[in-house]
C-alpha cells in the first residue's frame, strides 16, 4: 500500500518566485546583479524600521503576541476601525491560503481573473473548489464578465486592484457599481497590495468605507510593497467580525512573528517614508514609458510598481538573456514580461540592457 495524497493537490505546481540574486551571481559568475522581478521596494524600509527591530531583538527567547496586539491596535487607529476588525497575517500570501480555507469547499466556485496573482487560484483548487476563470479586457479586469460568470454555486470572487501582474486598475465606481449588484451571500476578498502606488483619483483610495456598506467584503493589505518589509512577511486583512472571528479561527497560533510585528507598526507610521517610495515610482514609471515609447514598446498602464510589457519576442527567451546580463525580470506568458520600477539608476541599466537584448 503506498502513501495516499489529497487528489486536490495533484496538479498542482510549487510558487515559483523570482530568483535570488545571489544564484544569479552564481550562476552567470556575476558581480553586480539587478533584481527588478518580484515587486519589492528599492529603497528599502523605514530607518524606524530597524530601530524597532534593535529594540526587539533581547527577546527572541519569547512567543510572539498571538493576538498582533498592539499592531491590530495601531491598525485600527490609523484607519478608524475596530481592532476586533483587523486580522494580521504572515503577509498576505498566508492570508490568501486562509481565506480559501475558511470559505471554499469541494464543488464551490470561485470566480478569478485569468491574468492575477496565482495563489488565488492554487489555494481554491487546493480546497476542491471550482475556478470559474474571467478573462481581462484590455489587460485590465471586467467586472461586467466577472458579475455575468455568478451562479448559485459561486462563493467567492478576487479581485485584485491595481492588479499583478498587468498593473492596471479599475475605478471606485466601477467597484462599488459592481458590489451593488451581486448577492450578499459570495465574499468578494479585495486585494489592494499595490494601493500605496496609485496616482489616479478615480481610485478607490479609502476602501475602509466599503466595510460598513458590504459585510461580504473582505480587504487585503500588505507591507511587503510600498512599506518595504517583503523579508518580515506581515499584511493585515480588514473585514465584518464576523468574518474576522472565523478566519481567526484556523490561523496558526503565533502566525506573525515579534519582531515583524513591532515593524510594521514603526512602518506604518513613517508617512515619510511611503511619500518617498510613492515619488520615487512616479518617477521611475514615467522612465521607464518614455524609454518604452522610444523602443516602440507597448505596455499596460500601470497603477503599480511594476510594468507590464510586450516584448514581442519569447519572454521567457528575455528573461535569460537579460539574466546572463545580471538583470532578472519576470516573464509571465507569451511574449509578456514584467519588470519592477527600480531606482533610476537600476530603470535606466534596465533599458540599457533590455535595448541589447531586444
Ligand atoms: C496582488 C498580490 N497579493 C498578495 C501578494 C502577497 O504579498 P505578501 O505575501 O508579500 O504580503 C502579492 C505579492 O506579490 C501580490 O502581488
Amino acid at each position: 500500500m503506498s502513501i495516499q495524497f489529497r487528489p486536490q493537490i495533484k496538479d498542482l505546481v510549487a510558487y515559483k518566485p523570482g530568483k535570488p540574486i545571489e544564484d544569479v551571481k552564481r550562476e552567470y559568475g556575476l558581480k553586480e546583479v539587478v533584481k527588478l522581478a518580484s515587486n519589492e521596494n528599492p529603497l528599502g524600509s523605514s530607518p524606524k524600521v530597524k530601530e524597532a527591530i534593535l529594540r526587539a531583538l533581547d527577546e527572541l527567547n519569547f512567543y510572539p503576541d498571538g493576538n498582533s496586539t498592539d499592531l491590530k491596535k495601531a491598525i485600527a487607529d490609523k484607519l478608524g476601525i475596530k481592532p476586533t476588525q483587523v486580522l494580521p497575517s504572515s503577509g498576505s500570501d498566508e492570508m490568501v491560503d486562509q481565506i480559501s480555507k475558511t470559505f471554499v469547499n469541494e464543488g464551490d466556485e470561485v470566480i478569478i481573473a485569468n491574468v492575477t496573482f496565482p495563489r488565488y487560484l492554487s489555494t481554491a483548487v487546493m480546497m476542491g473548489g471550482t475556478p470559474v476563470i474571467v478573462p481581462l479586457k484590455d489587460f485590465t479586469y471586467d467586472l461586467e464578465a466577472m458579475k455575468a460568470s455568478i451562479t448559485a454555486k459561486t462563493k467567492l470572487i478576487w479581485l485584485c486592484n491595481p492588479n499583478n501582474p498587468t498593473g492596471t486598475m479599475f475605478t471606485e465606481g466601477a467597484l462599488l457599481a459592481f458590489l451593488d449588484n451581486i448577492p450578499t451571500n459570495v465574499v468578494v476578498v479585495y486585494d489592494e497590495a499595490y494601493r500605496e502606488y496609485v496616482t489616479r483619483e478615480d481610485y478607490l483610495h479609502d476602501s475602509i468605507k466599503l466595510l460598513d456598506k458590504y459585510p461580504n467584503v473582505i480587504i487585503m493589505r500588505t507591507l511587503s510593497k510600498a512599506y518595504g518589509l517583503a523579508a518580515l512577511r506581515v499584511g493585515y486583512t480588514m473585514a465584518s467580525e464576523e468574518i474576522i472571528n472565523e478566519i481567526n479561527k484556523i490561523r496558526g497560533p503565533f502566525n506573525v512573528t515579534s519582531l515583524s510585528q513591532v515593524a510594521a507598526i514603526a512602518a506604518l507610521e513613517d508617512t515619510e517614508f511611503l511619500k518617498k517610495s510613492y515619488e520615487v515610482n512616479k518617477e521611475g514609471k514615467l522612465y521607464l514609458y518614455k524609454a518604452f515609447d522610444e523602443m516602440g514598446i507597448s505596455y499596460a498602464p500601470s497603477e503599480t510598481n511594476h510594468i507590464f510589457f510586450d516584448a514581442k519576442r519569447d519572454a521567457q527567451e528575455v528573461f535569460v538573456e537579460l539574466q546572463k546580463k545580471g538583470m532578472i525580470v519576470r516573464p509571465i506568458f507569451s511574449t509578456y514580461v514584467r519588470v519592477s520600477i527600480g531606482t533610476m539608476e537600476q530603470n535606466q541599466r534596465f533599458i540599457e540592457l533590455l535595448k541589447t537584448v531586444l
